[in-house]
Protein backbone atom coordinates (compact mmCIF):
# COMPACT_ATOMS: atom_id res chain seq x y z
CA UNK A 1 0.00 0.00 0.00
CA UNK A 2 1.61 3.32 -0.99
CA UNK A 3 1.94 5.80 2.00
CA UNK A 4 -1.43 7.69 2.30
CA UNK A 5 -0.91 12.09 3.49
CA UNK A 6 -2.37 13.56 6.35
CA UNK A 7 -2.38 17.45 5.33
CA UNK A 8 -3.81 20.79 7.13
CA UNK A 9 -2.71 24.13 7.27
CA UNK A 10 -3.50 27.37 9.15
CA UNK A 11 -2.79 30.57 8.20
CA UNK A 12 -1.35 33.14 9.15
CA UNK A 13 -3.77 36.60 8.89
CA UNK A 14 -3.91 36.79 12.32
CA UNK A 15 -3.13 35.61 16.04
CA UNK A 16 -4.84 31.72 16.05
CA UNK A 17 -7.13 31.12 18.56
CA UNK A 18 -8.41 28.50 20.92
CA UNK A 19 -10.48 27.58 18.41
CA UNK A 20 -7.74 27.12 15.96
CA UNK A 21 -5.84 25.01 18.69
CA UNK A 22 -8.84 22.92 19.46
CA UNK A 23 -10.20 22.28 15.78
CA UNK A 24 -7.06 22.06 13.87
CA UNK A 25 -3.75 22.27 15.76
CA UNK A 26 -4.61 19.37 18.54
CA UNK A 27 -6.31 17.01 16.26
CA UNK A 28 -2.68 17.17 14.09
CA UNK A 29 -0.56 16.44 16.80
CA UNK A 30 -2.81 13.72 17.98
CA UNK A 31 -3.14 12.44 14.55
CA UNK A 32 1.10 12.90 14.38
CA UNK A 33 1.26 10.52 17.72
CA UNK A 34 -0.94 8.29 16.21
CA UNK A 35 0.35 7.62 12.44
CA UNK A 36 3.86 9.41 11.86
CA UNK A 37 5.66 6.10 11.43
CA UNK A 38 2.99 5.02 8.27
CA UNK A 39 1.73 8.01 6.93
CA UNK A 40 3.26 11.37 5.64
CA UNK A 41 2.57 14.19 7.81
CA UNK A 42 2.39 17.83 5.97
CA UNK A 43 1.60 20.74 7.95
CA UNK A 44 2.07 23.67 6.46
CA UNK A 45 1.14 27.68 6.32
CA UNK A 46 -0.84 29.01 3.83
CA UNK A 47 0.86 32.38 3.57
CA UNK A 48 -0.67 33.69 0.20
CA UNK A 49 -4.36 32.85 1.99
CA UNK A 50 -3.47 35.02 4.80
CA UNK A 51 -4.43 38.53 2.93
CA UNK A 52 -7.67 37.56 0.95
CA UNK A 53 -8.92 40.03 3.52
CA UNK A 54 -6.73 43.01 4.83
CA UNK A 55 -4.10 42.31 7.29
CA UNK A 56 -0.93 44.29 8.56
CA UNK A 57 1.20 42.89 5.92
CA UNK A 58 4.32 44.38 7.85
CA UNK A 59 3.61 41.26 10.46
CA UNK A 60 2.62 38.48 7.87
CA UNK A 61 5.86 36.46 7.54
CA UNK A 62 6.71 36.95 11.65
CA UNK A 63 3.07 35.12 11.83
CA UNK A 64 3.86 32.66 9.83
CA UNK A 65 6.82 31.58 11.41
CA UNK A 66 4.76 31.83 14.84
CA UNK A 67 1.89 29.75 13.30
CA UNK A 68 4.77 26.52 13.05
CA UNK A 69 5.68 27.67 16.59
CA UNK A 70 2.55 27.50 18.06
CA UNK A 71 2.24 23.71 16.48
CA UNK A 72 5.59 23.09 17.68
CA UNK A 73 4.64 24.09 21.11
CA UNK A 74 1.77 22.01 21.09
CA UNK A 75 3.86 18.98 20.58
CA UNK A 76 4.34 18.31 16.42
CA UNK A 77 7.83 16.87 16.57
CA UNK A 78 9.38 18.11 13.62
CA UNK A 79 12.74 15.68 13.38
CA UNK A 80 10.00 13.14 12.18
CA UNK A 81 11.18 11.70 9.15
CA UNK A 82 7.50 11.63 7.52
CA UNK A 83 6.61 15.10 8.95
CA UNK A 84 6.78 18.16 6.72
CA UNK A 85 6.52 21.75 7.14
CA UNK A 86 6.36 24.25 4.60
CA UNK A 87 5.00 27.69 3.51
CA UNK A 88 2.82 27.78 0.86
CA UNK A 89 4.45 31.22 -1.05
CA UNK A 90 7.57 28.70 -1.37
CA UNK A 91 6.27 25.97 -3.11
CA UNK A 92 5.35 28.22 -6.54
CA UNK A 93 3.44 24.62 -7.76
CA UNK A 94 0.06 26.11 -5.57
CA UNK A 95 0.28 29.18 -7.70
CA UNK A 96 0.45 27.83 -11.12
CA UNK A 97 -1.73 24.71 -10.14
CA UNK A 98 -4.78 27.03 -8.71
CA UNK A 99 -4.10 28.85 -12.64
CA UNK A 100 -5.07 25.34 -13.91
CA UNK A 101 -7.77 24.64 -11.54
CA UNK A 102 -9.62 27.98 -11.80
CA UNK A 103 -10.11 26.98 -15.67
CA UNK A 104 -12.71 24.00 -14.52
CA UNK A 105 -14.10 25.71 -11.74
CA UNK A 106 -17.20 27.75 -11.90
CA UNK A 107 -17.80 31.23 -10.74
CA UNK A 108 -20.95 30.05 -9.49
CA UNK A 109 -19.49 27.45 -7.39
CA UNK A 110 -17.44 29.84 -5.77
CA UNK A 111 -19.98 32.53 -5.53
CA UNK A 112 -21.93 29.92 -3.51
CA UNK A 113 -19.21 29.07 -0.93
CA UNK A 114 -20.50 30.18 2.68
CA UNK A 115 -17.65 32.00 3.87
CA UNK A 116 -17.31 33.88 0.41
CA UNK A 117 -20.75 34.76 1.05
CA UNK A 118 -20.29 36.03 4.94
CA UNK A 119 -17.09 37.35 3.97
CA UNK A 120 -17.88 39.57 1.49
CA UNK A 121 -20.74 41.00 3.32
CA UNK A 122 -18.50 41.78 5.74
CA UNK A 123 -15.46 43.73 3.42
CA UNK A 124 -18.60 44.96 0.70
CA UNK A 125 -17.21 47.27 -1.03
CA UNK A 126 -13.72 45.81 -1.64
CA UNK A 127 -14.35 42.03 -2.01
CA UNK A 128 -11.41 40.75 -4.06
CA UNK A 129 -10.67 38.00 -6.97
CA UNK A 130 -8.39 36.47 -3.97
CA UNK A 131 -11.30 36.14 -1.64
CA UNK A 132 -13.26 34.81 -4.15
CA UNK A 133 -10.65 32.39 -5.58
CA UNK A 134 -9.64 31.40 -2.21
CA UNK A 135 -10.87 27.61 -2.05
CA UNK A 136 -9.68 26.74 -5.42
CA UNK A 137 -6.39 28.04 -3.89
CA UNK A 138 -7.15 25.64 -1.43
CA UNK A 139 -7.91 22.62 -3.73
CA UNK A 140 -3.99 23.06 -5.49
CA UNK A 141 -2.87 22.80 -1.22
CA UNK A 142 -4.63 19.51 -1.12
CA UNK A 143 -4.11 17.99 -4.42
CA UNK A 144 -0.79 18.99 -4.70
CA UNK A 145 0.11 16.15 -1.80
CA UNK A 146 -2.12 13.55 -2.81
CA UNK A 147 -4.13 14.16 0.42
CA UNK A 148 -6.41 12.13 1.70
CA UNK A 149 -6.83 12.52 4.70
CA UNK A 150 -7.45 16.68 5.62
CA UNK A 151 -8.25 17.63 9.37
CA UNK A 152 -10.26 20.52 9.47
CA UNK A 153 -12.72 22.57 11.66
CA UNK A 154 -16.45 22.47 10.98
CA UNK A 155 -16.10 25.69 8.75
CA UNK A 156 -13.80 24.33 5.98
CA UNK A 157 -16.29 21.57 5.16
CA UNK A 158 -17.62 22.97 2.48
CA UNK A 159 -14.13 23.94 0.81
CA UNK A 160 -12.66 20.20 1.30
CA UNK A 161 -16.62 18.79 -0.50
CA UNK A 162 -15.41 21.65 -3.35
CA UNK A 163 -11.86 19.70 -3.44
CA UNK A 164 -13.06 16.68 -4.07
CA UNK A 165 -15.37 18.24 -6.76
CA UNK A 166 -12.91 20.03 -8.80
CA UNK A 167 -10.57 17.19 -8.71
CA UNK A 168 -13.18 14.07 -9.67
CA UNK A 169 -14.22 16.74 -12.80
CA UNK A 170 -10.62 16.88 -13.90
CA UNK A 171 -10.02 13.39 -12.99
CA UNK A 172 -13.41 12.21 -15.24
CA UNK A 173 -11.92 14.47 -17.88
CA UNK A 174 -8.22 13.89 -18.04
CA UNK A 175 -8.17 10.64 -16.34
CA UNK A 176 -6.97 9.50 -13.50
CA UNK A 177 -4.97 12.36 -12.27
CA UNK A 178 -5.18 13.44 -9.03
CA UNK A 179 -6.06 11.51 -5.41
CA UNK A 180 -9.49 12.70 -4.12
CA UNK A 181 -9.42 13.62 -0.56
CA UNK A 182 -12.29 11.40 1.32
CA UNK A 183 -15.50 13.29 1.91
CA UNK A 184 -16.01 15.12 5.19
CA UNK A 185 -18.20 12.53 7.11
CA UNK A 186 -15.16 10.08 6.95
CA UNK A 187 -12.54 12.44 7.83
CA UNK A 188 -14.37 13.51 11.02
CA UNK A 189 -14.55 9.60 12.01
CA UNK A 190 -10.63 9.48 11.48
CA UNK A 191 -10.26 12.62 13.96
CA UNK A 192 -12.33 9.81 16.00
CA UNK A 193 -15.62 12.47 16.48
CA UNK A 194 -18.83 12.41 15.41
CA UNK A 195 -19.05 15.68 13.65
CA UNK A 196 -17.19 18.84 12.75
CA UNK A 197 -15.42 20.91 15.18
CA UNK A 198 -16.22 24.34 15.83
CA UNK A 199 -15.58 26.01 18.88
CA UNK A 200 -18.18 29.13 19.36
CA UNK A 201 -17.87 32.59 20.63
CA UNK A 202 -17.56 33.34 24.28
CA UNK A 203 -20.15 36.06 23.38
CA UNK A 204 -22.22 35.05 21.00
CA UNK A 205 -22.08 30.95 20.66
CA UNK A 206 -24.46 30.78 17.99
CA UNK A 207 -21.36 31.70 16.03
CA UNK A 208 -18.01 30.05 15.67
CA UNK A 209 -14.88 31.77 17.80
CA UNK A 210 -13.61 33.67 15.14
CA UNK A 211 -9.51 35.06 14.89
CA UNK A 212 -10.69 38.22 12.52
CA UNK A 213 -13.79 39.14 15.08
CA UNK A 214 -13.22 42.59 16.22
CA UNK A 215 -14.58 41.81 19.51
CA UNK A 216 -11.77 40.93 21.47
CA UNK A 217 -13.80 39.53 24.21
CA UNK A 218 -15.67 36.45 21.81
CA UNK A 219 -11.71 34.54 21.42
CA UNK A 220 -8.99 33.72 23.52
CA UNK A 221 -5.81 33.82 21.74
CA UNK A 222 -3.12 31.94 22.13
CA UNK A 223 -1.02 34.87 22.99
CA UNK A 224 -3.39 36.39 25.41
CA UNK A 225 -2.22 36.11 29.36
CA UNK A 226 -3.67 33.35 31.10
CA UNK A 227 -5.38 36.17 33.61
CA UNK A 228 -6.83 37.91 30.48
CA UNK A 229 -7.73 34.46 29.07
CA UNK A 230 -9.37 33.53 32.62
CA UNK A 231 -11.26 36.77 32.73
CA UNK A 232 -12.42 36.45 29.03
CA UNK A 233 -14.33 32.78 29.91
CA UNK A 234 -15.77 34.17 33.31
CA UNK A 235 -17.44 36.31 31.43
CA UNK A 236 -18.47 34.08 28.45
CA UNK A 237 -22.51 34.63 27.73
CA UNK A 238 -24.65 31.41 28.77
CA UNK A 239 -28.34 31.33 29.05
CA UNK A 240 -31.06 31.67 31.69
CA UNK A 241 -32.17 28.03 31.79
CA UNK A 242 -30.09 27.06 35.37
CA UNK A 243 -28.97 24.05 34.60
CA UNK A 244 -26.34 22.49 32.49
CA UNK A 245 -26.61 20.59 29.67
CA UNK A 246 -24.59 19.80 27.04
CA UNK A 247 -27.35 21.17 23.80
CA UNK A 248 -25.73 22.97 21.17
CA UNK A 249 -29.40 24.04 20.70
CA UNK A 250 -30.56 25.17 23.68
CA UNK A 251 -27.41 25.84 25.89
CA UNK A 252 -24.76 26.50 23.23
CA UNK A 253 -22.37 29.03 25.91
CA UNK A 254 -22.16 26.43 28.22
CA UNK A 255 -22.11 23.25 25.92
CA UNK A 256 -19.25 25.23 24.17
CA UNK A 257 -17.63 25.21 27.86
CA UNK A 258 -18.43 21.48 28.22
CA UNK A 259 -16.76 21.23 24.49
CA UNK A 260 -13.69 23.31 25.39
CA UNK A 261 -13.09 21.46 28.89
CA UNK A 262 -13.37 17.98 26.98
CA UNK A 263 -10.51 18.57 24.62
CA UNK A 264 -7.94 21.02 26.34
CA UNK A 265 -8.41 17.94 29.20
CA UNK A 266 -8.18 15.33 26.75
CA UNK A 267 -11.20 13.79 28.71
CA UNK A 268 -14.26 12.09 27.09
CA UNK A 269 -16.64 14.38 26.40
CA UNK A 270 -19.56 12.26 28.02
CA UNK A 271 -17.73 11.95 31.29
CA UNK A 272 -17.55 15.60 31.25
CA UNK A 273 -20.96 16.15 30.17
CA UNK A 274 -21.84 13.86 33.58
CA UNK A 275 -19.09 15.79 35.93
CA UNK A 276 -21.98 18.84 35.22
CA UNK A 277 -25.39 17.65 34.04
CA UNK A 278 -27.94 19.48 36.23
CA UNK A 279 -25.49 21.46 38.07
CA UNK A 280 -26.96 25.09 38.80
CA UNK A 281 -23.86 26.68 39.54
CA UNK A 282 -22.45 28.11 35.79
CA UNK A 283 -20.20 30.31 38.31
CA UNK A 284 -18.49 27.11 38.71
CA UNK A 285 -18.31 25.44 35.30
CA UNK A 286 -17.24 28.65 34.54
CA UNK A 287 -14.44 28.81 37.07
CA UNK A 288 -13.18 25.46 36.50
CA UNK A 289 -12.93 26.00 32.80
CA UNK A 290 -11.14 29.58 32.99
CA UNK A 291 -8.68 27.51 34.87
CA UNK A 292 -8.14 24.90 32.90
CA UNK A 293 -7.30 27.52 29.86
CA UNK A 294 -5.44 29.57 32.31
CA UNK A 295 -2.95 26.81 32.95
CA UNK A 296 -2.82 25.85 29.32
CA UNK A 297 -1.78 29.09 28.40
CA UNK A 298 0.95 29.48 31.17
CA UNK A 299 2.60 26.11 29.76
CA UNK A 300 2.16 26.71 26.18
CA UNK A 301 3.97 29.98 26.25
CA UNK A 302 6.55 28.65 28.59
CA UNK A 303 7.22 26.22 25.72
CA UNK A 304 6.74 28.42 22.64
CA UNK A 305 9.78 30.66 24.39
CA UNK A 306 11.75 27.79 24.52
CA UNK A 307 11.79 27.11 20.42
CA UNK A 308 14.78 27.83 18.34
CA UNK A 309 13.96 30.39 14.83
CA UNK A 310 17.08 29.24 13.55
CA UNK A 311 16.27 25.25 13.89
CA UNK A 312 12.83 26.10 12.78
CA UNK A 313 14.34 27.68 9.32
CA UNK A 314 16.67 25.04 8.78
CA UNK A 315 14.14 22.52 9.39
CA UNK A 316 11.64 24.49 7.32
CA UNK A 317 13.95 24.86 4.06
CA UNK A 318 15.46 21.25 3.96
CA UNK A 319 11.46 19.96 4.02
CA UNK A 320 10.81 23.36 1.30
CA UNK A 321 13.37 21.62 -0.85
CA UNK A 322 11.74 18.01 -0.98
CA UNK A 323 8.08 19.29 -0.92
CA UNK A 324 8.93 21.45 -3.72
CA UNK A 325 9.88 18.32 -5.87
CA UNK A 326 6.67 16.59 -4.92
CA UNK A 327 4.80 19.30 -6.05
CA UNK A 328 5.62 19.73 -9.04
CA UNK A 329 5.97 16.08 -10.13
CA UNK A 330 2.25 16.38 -9.17
CA UNK A 331 2.17 19.94 -10.96
CA UNK A 332 4.08 17.82 -14.21
CA UNK A 333 0.54 15.44 -14.46
CA UNK A 334 -1.88 18.45 -14.89
CA UNK A 335 0.24 20.64 -17.19
CA UNK A 336 0.60 17.11 -19.26
CA UNK A 337 -3.02 16.89 -19.09
CA UNK A 338 -4.23 20.15 -20.16
CA UNK A 339 -1.33 19.96 -22.89
CA UNK A 340 1.26 22.76 -21.32
CA UNK A 341 4.12 19.95 -21.48
CA UNK A 342 4.39 16.94 -23.53
CA UNK A 343 3.16 13.08 -22.30
CA UNK A 344 5.84 11.39 -21.43
P1 LIG B 1 -8.09 29.05 9.13
O1 LIG B 1 -6.74 29.61 9.17
O2 LIG B 1 -9.26 29.98 9.14
O3 LIG B 1 -8.31 28.06 10.35
C1 LIG B 1 -7.36 27.03 10.59
C2 LIG B 1 -8.04 25.79 11.11
O4 LIG B 1 -8.74 26.09 12.33
C3 LIG B 1 -10.08 25.63 12.22
N1 LIG B 1 -10.93 26.53 13.01
C4 LIG B 1 -11.74 26.11 13.98
N2 LIG B 1 -11.99 24.90 14.46
C5 LIG B 1 -12.89 24.82 15.47
N3 LIG B 1 -13.51 25.91 16.00
C6 LIG B 1 -13.28 27.14 15.54
N4 LIG B 1 -13.89 28.19 16.08
C7 LIG B 1 -12.36 27.30 14.47
N5 LIG B 1 -11.89 28.37 13.77
C8 LIG B 1 -11.02 27.86 12.87
C9 LIG B 1 -10.38 25.71 10.72
O5 LIG B 1 -11.45 24.87 10.37
C10 LIG B 1 -9.08 25.23 10.14
O6 LIG B 1 -9.00 23.82 10.19
N6 LIG B 1 -8.63 27.65 4.43
C11 LIG B 1 -8.07 27.26 5.69
C12 LIG B 1 -6.57 27.10 5.64
C13 LIG B 1 -6.12 26.23 4.54
C14 LIG B 1 -6.14 24.81 4.55
C15 LIG B 1 -5.63 24.43 3.28
C16 LIG B 1 -6.54 23.86 5.49
C17 LIG B 1 -5.63 26.62 3.35
N7 LIG B 1 -5.32 25.54 2.58
C18 LIG B 1 -5.52 23.08 2.93
C19 LIG B 1 -6.42 22.52 5.12
C20 LIG B 1 -5.92 22.13 3.86
C21 LIG B 1 -8.39 28.36 6.68
O7 LIG B 1 -8.68 29.47 6.35
O8 LIG B 1 -8.22 28.02 7.94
Amino acid sequence: MTQQTILTGIRANEEPTLGNYLGAIVPMVTLQRKYADTYRINMFVPDLHSFTTPIDHDSLYHNTLQNLKYFIAAGLDISNSNTHIYRQSYISAHSELTWILDCFTYVGEMQRMTQFKDKSGEHNASITMGLMNYPVLMAADILLYDAEWVPVGEDQFQHLEITRDIATRFNNKFGDIFTVPYETRTQTSFIERDNGLRIRSLTDPTKKMSKSSSDEKSKILLTDTPTVAHKKIMSATTDSIGSVDFNWELQPGVTNLLQIASILSNTPQDEINAQWRGSDRYGDLKQSVADEVALFLEKFQKKLDTISETELLAALEASERSMNQQANAVLLKAQQAVGLRPKA
